[in-house]
């Protein structure tokens, strides 16, 4: 495998990159895969905060524990620690682009996932059932993106 580290990316980093991170770790280790994940935010509000309670109950319904984890935002320096950055959407890219350069390896999540969904919708500001479509979302996503990984297909 090219890529040994992955940092998921969305604007706030309580809510959709931290449940990619903790998907992500959760299907590393039962496939055995040697790969670093992390998460970070677009924008900085929310540094040093744990996820969403929404999205650690959302997690914690399917076995994933995102309690632990805390909030950080994306750095210039991020290019040196990271192999690959995931956006959750077309605003994430755009705005990981502008901090880290044209030069590096930037994809989109659900450009992994076999559905026509392009994008995985911010759900802050909404009600519980974004949480859940966010959980179907990412999880098809991490795996498609993991497979391609594996395959050597990034
Ligand atoms: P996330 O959701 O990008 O999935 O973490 C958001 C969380 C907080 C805010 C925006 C999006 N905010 O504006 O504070």
């Amino acid at each position: 495998m090219s890529i040994r580290s992955i940092c998921f990316v969305c604007l706030g980093n309580i809510c959709r990159s931290p449940l990619a991170e903790g998907v992500a770790r959760h299907v590393i280790e039962s496939r055995g895969l040697d790969l670093v994940v992390a998460s970070a935010g677009t924008g900085d509000w929310h540094v040093g905060e744990p996820p969403d309670r929404r999205m650690q109950e959302t997690a914690k319904r399917f076995g994933i524990d995102i309690s632990r984890q805390r909030a950080d935002n994306v750095t210039p320096n991020h290019v040196r620690r990271f192999d690959l950055f995931v956006a959750m959407d077309d605003s994430n890219r755009r705005n990981m682009q502008a901090i880290l350069g044209r030069n590096t390896k930037i994809v989109r999540l659900l450009d992994y996932h076999p559905g026509p969904e392009s994008e995985v919708p911010d759900p802050y500001y909404g009600g519980p059932e974004g949480f859940d479509l966010v959980y179907r979302l990412v999880w098809s996503g991490v795996s498609g993106l993991l497979d391609a990984i594996v395959a050597e297909k990034i």
